[in-house]
């Protein structure tokens, strides 16, 4: 199965996110992970749309959008335009499958996210829904550079299992949070393929070698 690595800018410069794209696409990166934050579905503001829209014309790469942002529904379109190719939205601020045909309307890839003290199971109904990808929080939603909470290998394992099930064996299951070079075989193992990381790229003196370390 393919392993997808997708950096997050929340941990790059936000003064030069051009060059960081390209310099991530150069590096092999096969997505650019946007944290889009609202300050009320979780404490800090990141960016929006306006965000995307800039990034769009410096990289062909898939812009991989983590809308960690209350009333979904009211941003999708706007996103949309601006560029995602990716739209995930989370169980724990809306029913992602009702969102779905309005994300795929729009021509963009739909995705669900559960935080980490949410039952993998609740996600289950999203990949029965048509997700082109679920997404597993591996730390508290809100932050870059913490640690990776490892009762979240269980819940990978369970829900690569189910996806076997349902006859969906190369389902895309992304992982993120504290995600380092040392943890990732674990996560590959345990069912993820999509493995989004912050820190370990962006503190990495050789990011294409991270990058292709990170492919476990
Ligand atoms: C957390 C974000 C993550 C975060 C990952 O709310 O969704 O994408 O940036 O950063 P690291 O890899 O540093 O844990
Ligand atoms: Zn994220």
């Amino acid at each position: 199965m393919k392993i997808k690595i997708a950096p997050s800018i929340l941990a790059s410069d936000f003064s030069r996110v051009g060059e960081t794209v390209k310099k991530l696409e150069a590096s092999g990166a096969d997505y650019v992970h946007c944290d889009v934050m609202d300050g009320n579905f979780v404490p800090p503001i990141t960016f929006g749309a306006q965000m995307v829209r800039a990034i769009r014309p410096h990289t062909s790469l898939p812009l991989d959008c983590h809308l960690m942002v209350l009333h979904p529904e009211t941003h999708i379109e706007d996103f949309a335009r601006a560029g995602a190719d990716i739209i995930t939205v989370h169980v724990e601020a809306c029913d992602p499958a009702a969102l779905f045909p309005k994300i795929a309307a729009l021509g963009v890839k739909k995705g669900a996210v559960v935080n980490p003290e949410t039952p993998i199971e609740k996600v289950f109904s999203a990949v029965d829904a048509g997700a082109d990808m679920v997404l597993v929080m591996s730390v508290h939603p809100g932050w870059g550079g913490q640690k990776f909470i490892p009762e979240t290998l269980d819940k990978l394992q369970a829900l690569r299992n189910y996806c076997v099930k349902r006859g969906l064996p190369d389902f895309d299951i992304e992982v993120d949070g504290g995600v380092t070079e040392e943890n990732v075989g674990e996560v590959i193992a345990a069912g993820a393929n999509v493995i989004v990381a912050g820190s370990t790229v962006f503190r990495a003196p050789d990011m294409a070698a991270t990058i292709r370390r990170l492919r476990g």
